[in-house]
């Protein structure tokens, strides 16, 4: 059911400091690895949101016993031989990452009784055969619908292989990961340039030797490579520690940079350079960003405090090599870009149109609506920013999609008045306290 609200401008600076909440990306893979280890896990920090739950729902029902508390999460796994053949199709609601990351894993699970995996409107429209073709031509027997859900996977016989793959996708690279530990076999990922490096930090904090160029290397633009050798050990339980994402301290860092006299902090942000992109960019748009308390959690993830003031903005561009870093940050970075002075380009953004939305559409829609000048191709965005000239008040569509309508509502914070959102529902998916962190911020200033 679609939720609409109005967003009020922010009506005065965004002051204080918040706790970022769990990364999606890495609570996903906390409970999957955690469902195939042996013994009692526990995972701190874990987001509760609808995505993860999706996940968590998944393993339930192929009769891993997990617990949520909160933030909290016990699972007590017995193994990949202890997942039984689920008698009811898996749903993953509207979460690719369990979707994707399952079916490598459950593909790699030697004699594994069969699943099949669905999920909601948005998810049955997104393409699966990136990750259905390079498993099956590595033995393994994934089954789709012309591409897109629901999969079914059988037993199959997965030997692994070396893959170059024609999208930086996490989760292109996690399914045969995943696939390749399940069945003790060799796998090499060859990526165009380096995605988020989660589930080799998590697989390497858990003593698997999986090796990777963006762990050894610096921040690199080219080619990624990743392998994972053929191991025949077992993961045992142990506690995980999920950092904060900083997917969704985006829309709390780039509201601070856009509203005048703003400096908020976001503490226990994961700062992975596979991930943080967002931090450059802000960087390049002239913010100031002040890291501290830099450390690296049990599930082998650096983290760090991170501070953020308003401050004049220019213009700033994302090249190709950058956009897996800050994949999920680049609607809210339009938002930047449509305050800043000058024009602002992103290049190679084209798999923004294959997301829980067509997000390059709806980013410039949004854009657009706020009373910038847009441009766009197939696979770039161009963006006028109005400068410190506030946004002309709007109404927008999120169409579900909870980056869109987290972006949406920063946006309204630099209106000239109210605007409307609609698709306000969609926040439950990844951000379920975001109203609530925001209103924290505009509410500490003179309390
Ligand atoms: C994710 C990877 C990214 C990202 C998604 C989460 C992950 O997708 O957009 O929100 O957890 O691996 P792609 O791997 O398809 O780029």
């Amino acid at each position: 059911m679609s939720r609409s609200g109005i967003v009020e401008p922010a009506g005065g600076p965004l002051s204080g400091s918040v706790r970022a909440p769990g990364d999606k990306s890495i609570s996903h893979r906390a409970v999957m690895l955690s469902s195939v280890s042996h013994g009692e896990s526990v995972i701190e920090g874990f987001l509760q949101a609808e995505d993860t739950l999706s996940t968590v729902g998944v393993f339930r029902a192929l009769g891993v016993p997990i617990e949520v508390e909160g933030s909290r999460v016990v699972v007590q796994g017995d193994g990949p031989g202890a997942l039984r053949a689920a008698a009811e199709a898996l749903d993953c609601g509207n979460s690719g990452t369990t979707m994707r990351l399952v079916t490598g894993l459950l593909a790699g699970v030697p004699g594994f009784g069969g699943a099949t995996l669905i999920g909601d409107a948005s998810l049955s429209r997104r393409p699966m055969g990136r990750i259905a073709e390079p498993l099956n031509d590595f033995g393994a027997r994934v089954l789709t619908d012309a591409g897109r859900p629901p999969i079914k996977v059988e037993a199959g016989d997965f030997k692994g292989g070396a893959y170059r793959s024609p999208v930086a996708s996490a989760q292109v690279k996690s399914a045969l990961l995943l696939a390749g530990l399940m069945a003790g076999v060799e796998v090499e990922i060859v990526e165009t340039s380096a995605s988020r490096d989660h589930t080799e930090s998590l697989l390497r904090a858990m003593g698997v030797p999986v090796a990777s160029s963006a762990h050894y290397g610096a921040e690199v633009a080219g080619e990624a490579r990743v392998s994972l050798p053929a191991w025949g050990g077992r993961l045992e339980g142990r506690v995980i520690e999920v950092p904060g994402d900083i997917s969704s301290a985006a829309f709390l860092m780039v509201a601070a940079a856009i509203v005048p006299g703003s400096a908020v902090e976001v503490r226990g942000c994961g700062v992975a350079w596979t991930r943080a992109g967002v931090l450059g960019a802000l960087e390049r748009a002239g913010v100031r960003v002040e890291r501290r308390g830099a450390r690296v959690s049990s599930g082998g993830e650096p983290t760090a405090d991170l501070r953020i003031a308003h401050g004049a903005l220019r213009g700033f561009e994302i090249e190709p090599h950058q956009v897996p870093s800050l994949i999920d940050e680049i609607p809210v970075l339009a938002v930047l870009a449509g305050r800043a002075r000058g024009r602002s380009v992103f290049r190679g953004v084209g798999e923004l149109r294959v997301k829980e939305s067509d997000r390059l559409a709806l980013t410039a829609g949004l854009l657009e609506a706020c009373g910038c000048a847009v441009e766009t191709g197939q696979d770039w965005l161009a963006i006028q920013g109005r400068g410190e000239e506030a946004f002309e008040r709007f109404e927008f569509d999120a169409a579900h999609d909870h980056r869109m309508a987290a972006a949406a509502t920063v946006a309204a914070l630099v209106a000239e008045g109210p605007c409307r959102v609609d698709g306000l529902e969609s926040l439950s998916i990844s951000y379920p306290e975001f109203f609530n962190d925001l209103k924290s911020l505009q509410r500490e200033e003179g309390e």
